[in-house]
């Protein structure tokens, strides 16, 4: 029986997943790298070092741990000013109205993102006091597809993690889920994912009793 959701951030509240592109590309361009969507799409659900590694994989030349370290924070300055024209228009389509019913069945809800800017984007999108907990990229050493993040997310709803289902873009997302024992229900770029427990183009139009009858 279900009694928590845990929404991953980018990809299922926000779309902010073009930013992280545009961000990326601006760095691989300064760098010489070539960079495409696919590329990209490998950097869904993971921590930002770790984005900048996939990049990196077409370099001809190595870096060290801190120019490492410069180059995301350089990503991260250009991301933050895309982030900055940021507004609650830009909530995905069902996002809140998935978020409202399951507050309305009793569930309670929480964010597990490995993005570290989450306090910044919830500011943006008016949700910051919002949900009944946030785990987020400052809260991990681990990030997805290690189950870190949803099981700090779950300890601080005080639900176990059998009892919590969540929502995700990434496939390192999904499996992250199911690598904590909790149920995925799978969106947007993870929609095929083999794991996840259902599969859904988006949160639009999707009831949560209906996915709650599909669980038990
Ligand atoms: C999310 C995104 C990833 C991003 C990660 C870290 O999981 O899907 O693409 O790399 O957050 O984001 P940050 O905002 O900390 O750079
Ligand atoms: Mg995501």
């Amino acid at each position: 029986m279900i009694s928590a959701v845990i929404f991953d951030l980018d990809g299922v509240i926000v779309s902010t997943d073009e930013y992280h592109f545009r961000a990326w590309q601006e760095l691989a361009k300064d760098l010489g790298v070539p960079f495409s969507r696919e590329d990209n799409s490998r950097q869904r659900g993971v921590s930002r070092m770790e984005s900048l590694e996939v990049l990196l994989e077409k370099s001809e030349r190595s870096y060290t741990r801190d120019e490492k370290l410069a180059l995301a924070e350089k990503k991260n300055m250009v991301y933050r000013e895309l982030l900055a024209q940021l507004s609650p228009e830009e909530i995905l389509p069902g996002a809140m109205e998935f978020a409202e019913e399951s507050r309305k069945m009793g569930l309670k809800i929480a964010v597990g993102s490995s993005s570290r800017n989450t306090p910044f984007i919830l500011k943006k999108i008016g949700l910051t006091d919002y949900f009944d907990a946030v785990a987020d990229g400052n809260d991990i050493q681990r990030s997805k597809p290690d189950p870190q993040v949803f099981l700090i997310a779950a300890e601080r709803l005080h639900t176990p993690p059998e009892k919590c289902l969540v929502i995700e873009d990434a496939d390192a997302g999904v499996e992250a889920a199911k690598a904590g024992g909790m149920s995925a229900l799978a969106v947007g770029a993870a929609k095929e994912h083999p794991n996840a427990d259902i599969r859904a183009e988006s949160l639009d139009g999707l009831r949560v009793a209906e996915i709650m009858g599909l669980l038990s």
